[in-house]
């Protein structure tokens, strides 16, 4: 009889974000922008496997697959193989996305990727790391990587990668209106900085409001207190997405808010039958290409299935 050989693999589910404030301050000397930010994740993820193998490869599957690279420039193939690196590791994998977050579209999907090949490696080889480990390996490669890591909602600082969790009640519901043409980060942070001009920008501070409105529970304010900085950059180099606003506007939605670099529009809703409604408003208007639903907050990126307990 032939001895079946079973691969190792480990599954790790990781959130996209919307961002429910981004104050941007000016740009500083390293090339980012200071920000303030209040990140918050929703259960819309996508499953990353990474599963020990002889050759490093990556393998995208699900809507958005072709818009993926699966080389090293992939943020999860990089976290992965800086594991493997820093820890001194020998041997290769190969990882799986099943991907759901829209690419390019402001929701940190290839972050949150990225927060998974960090994970998953640590599970399959069972590295260790602690969580400032992580969190250090995370902001290596990217300003959005650390909040997939956290998950649930946080207050951001720096350039997004300093962490502090928010205090919150309850859970909201979301629509996401996506198009296919993404809007790159860089792109938009130089057009904010285009109309800005030679204004002085202020330090960007975190507001009260939201943070009240947080932790009452209470969706009505927190509607009145969402908030982008980066919103009329991503409006003036994709004049459309005023368009989607305001079917949002005309359909029920508490607040329509561009998220992160756009070009993804969120609209917060009161409960999951306005957001039903909402969805349906939004296809019919053909402002956007995909409508999709998700509510908060959502854990951030975890394991949940690893075949070395099977
Ligand atoms: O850190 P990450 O690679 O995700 O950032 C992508 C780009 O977004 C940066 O190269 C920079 O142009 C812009 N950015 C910024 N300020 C931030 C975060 C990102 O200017 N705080």
């Amino acid at each position: 009889m032939n001895a079946v050989r079973t691969i190792l693999g480990v599954t790790v589910r990781t959130p996209a974000k919307v961002n429910l404030e981004l104050r941007v301050g000016p740009r500083e000397d390293h090339g980012y922008h200071g920000l303030s930010t209040v990140f918050y994740a929703v259960d819309l993820t996508d499953n990353v496997t990474v599963s020990e193998s002889d050759t490093w490869g990556c393998t995208v599957v699900g809507p958005y697959a072709d818009q993926v690279p699966t080389d090293a420039s992939n943020l999860a193939v990089q976290a992965a193989q800086l594991v493997y690196e820093r820890y001194g590791f020998t041997g290769a994998a190969h990882l799986t996305i099943d991907k759901a977050i829209p690419v390019a579209g402001g929701m940190a999907g290839g972050s949150a990727d990225g927060a998974a090949g960090l994970v998953g490696v640590d599970a399959l080889l069972d590295a260790g790391l602690s969580k400032q480990d992580l969190h250090d390996l995370a902001a290596h490669l990217g300003s959005d990587v650390p909040f997939a890591l956290f998950g649930g909602t946080a207050l951001g600082s720096g350039r997004g990668e300093q962490l502090a969790p928010i205090l919150t009640q309850g859970r909201t519901e979301w629509v996401f209106a996506l198009r296919h043409q993404g809007l790159s980060t860089p792109a938009v942070y130089a057009e904010c900085d285009r109309m800005r001009g030679d204004d002085p920008v202020p330090p960007p501070e975190p507001s009260q409001e939201l943070m009240a409105a947080l932790r009452a529970g209470d969706v009505t304010s927190l509607a009145g207190c969402l908030h982008n900085d980066l919103q009329p950059a991503a409006c003036s180099l994709l004049p459309e997405l005023e368009e989607t606003l305001q079917v949002g506007h005309d359909n029920g939605a508490l607040r329509g808010i561009v998220s992160g670099s756009g070009p993804t529009v969120a609209f917060l809703c009161q409960d999951k039958a306005a957001a039903l409604e909402l969805m349906v408003a939004l296809t019919a208007s053909k402002t956007c290409d995909e409508v999709v639903r998700a509510s908060g907050p959502a854990h951030g990126a975890h394991v949940v299935h690893d075949v070395r307990m099977t």
